[in-house]
């Protein structure tokens, strides 16, 4: 990740490569905010700016030679958008900005970023937008990564808070948040080939790895242990590879937690759809079928680095669902655990079998609450886009959620489990269908299909199907591929339940 530092100096005298300043619409044009840059520079390029055809929209990133009056080579024009109300820029504006400026700043390698910092929160929104901004994935590259491809190395935040000390703990959660989104987008980003359930365990053992006396522990049940278990929803999906199935624990147990959370995350490392196989057009996207559990073990690890004082315990629900000769079929019927029997309609709705085995695994360990998050249905995207994710579960937990989700700058929309979806559960053979046989309303049947596992438990459940994995063009702080969503959501309200 990159290096960050404060500075309370004038912007124009830093010697960085570029330098990012903002821009914002007024009523009679443009306006250039940046923090602690001298008047007459701002109405230089105030004055510049318009005739550049700058319109400081939000998304607008600009350069431009820096010119004389600045140390740096480059000038970076973002585009804040209008002001708030009360004429400051809310969060997300600042975190989306200073990420657009950096990530389009690839391939540079020092960046000092002069935004508006009114207050430390602002400072956080800025940093947290600039380290998210500062991404992207070479892992399977040979050679060089090409020069425009490198994400910036170093980071100068300019601000009038430079010296507070809660600026310089806000901006250490900022960065073990954004490592946390990092290292859920690097899971997401793994080749499928690279990435199957066993490899998943390894990778969260490393994740942990110097965790150990913050109290962190993986456990790893592999597939004879999944069997013996009476686990029949990721034994049932996994059964059609050759690469076997695990669950996989990562619990974070700090001495006196003053609440106990479970999160559960749909770890399909790819979704073929089995034996009622996926059309082929849509099938290369299932890579990014693992990004529950991605964003639930970083969530955990997160937690554990700050040292929250709520116990977490991530449930990653780890299967490949492929048509092999010993695949699940349509027909059969599945045992989860704990009893409920599942008649399989079609094998492409595997997430909701591995969740459910997960959820009943989280219900007996005994939490206040459980959440879980899943790329669970094509009907999310249908409903909410690409860029929200779905909320649902019990009224209470949806809307602590969603708050969470606004609090972090993740757009997370609440929707309703309707009590007439549950008829569409019912199957002539078993307790129930995973699959009903009318598509309406699918993202809320699939939520009614987990409820069934959660018993009393408080829960909440996160659909991110669409924004899990960006297939278009970048945007803001968020990167082609895998995006982290969850990671800052999950975090914020596991920071709520800790107050
Ligand atoms: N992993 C998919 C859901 C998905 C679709 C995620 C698009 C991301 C983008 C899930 O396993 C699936 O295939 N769901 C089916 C369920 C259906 C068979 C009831 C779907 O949504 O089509
Ligand atoms: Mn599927
Ligand atoms: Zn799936």
């Amino acid at each position: 990740m990159a290096d960050l530092t404060l500075s309370g100096k004038n912007p124009a005298s830093l010697k960085a490569d570029a330098l990012v300043v903002g821009t914002c619409k007024t009523s009679d044009g443009l306006a250039v905010v940046a923090d602690q840059l001298p008047g007459d520079l701002v109405r230089e390029l105030e004055t510049l700016a318009p005739q550049l055809g700058v319109t400081g929209a939000r998304d607008e990133v600009r350069k431009l030679p820096a010119g004389p009056g600045l140390k740096a080579s480059v000038l970076v024009l973002t585009g804040l958008g209008e002001r708030e109300a009360d004429g400051t820029f809310a969060a997300e504006t600042l975190r989306r900005a200073a990420g657009a400026a950096v990530r389009e700043l690839a391939g540079t390698s020092s960046v000092a970023v002069a935004l508006p910092t009114a207050t430390e929160d602002d400072l956080v929104a800025v940093t947290e937008g600039a380290l998210l901004g500062a991404y992207s994935y070479t892992t399977y590259r040979t050679g060089d990564v090409p020069a425009k491809q490198a994400p910036v190395a170093s980071l100068e935040v300019v601000t009038q808070f430079s010296r507070s000390a809660r600026a310089k703990a806000a901006l250490t959660r900022a960065q073990m948040v954004a490592a946390a989104v990092h290292g859920a987008r690097d899971l997401i980003n793994t080749p499928p080939n690279h990435l199957f359930p066993a490899a998943f365990a390894e990778a969260a053992k490393a994740a942990v790895k110097d965790l150990g006396a913050k109290g962190v522990k993986v456990t790893v049940l592999d597939e004879k242990q999944l069997a013996a278990g009476g686990y029949g929803g990721i034994v049932g999906v996994g059964q059609g590879s050759s690469r076997p199935p695990r669950l996989i624990k990562v619990a974070y147990a700090p001495s006196k937690p003053v609440t106990r959370v479970a999160l559960v995350g749909k770890g399909i490392t790819f979704d073929t759809g089995g034996i009622s196989l996926k059309p082929p057009a849509g099938m290369a996207s299932m890579t990014s079928d693992m990004s529950g559990a991605a964003a639930v073990l970083h969530t955990v690890v997160a937690a554990a680095r700050l040292g929250l004082p709520v116990a977490v315990t991530g449930y990653l629900c780890v299967a490949e669902n492929m048509p092999g000769g010993n695949a699940q079929r349509p027909g059969d019927v599945v045992t989860i655990r704990g009893g409920k029997t599942v008649e399989i309609t079609n094998t492409d709705a595997e997430g909701r079998l591995v969740m459910a085995d997960g959820l009943v695994s989280a219900v007996e360990d005994g939490h206040d609450v459980v959440l879980d998050i899943a790329t669970l249905t094509g009907a999310q995207v249908v409903a909410l886009g690409n860029r929200v994710s779905g909320v649902m579960g019990d009224d209470d937990v949806r809307d602590a959620v969603k708050a969470a989700a606004d609090a972090a700058g993740e757009s997370f929309w609440a929707m309703p489990m309707p009590e007439e979806l549950k008829a569409g559960l019912k199957s002539n053979v078993a307790d129930m269908v995973n699959s009903a046989a009318d598509r309406a309303g699918g993202m809320l049947f699939a939520a009614v299909f987990l409820k069934q596992f959660v018993g009393d438990t408080p829960w909440g459940h996160l659909d991110i199907a669409g924004p899990a994995f960006n297939e278009k063009g970048a945007f803001g702080y968020t990167p082609v591929g895998g995006t982290g969503v969850g990671v800052r959501t999950m975090l914020a309200y596991l920071e709520g339940r800790g107050v």
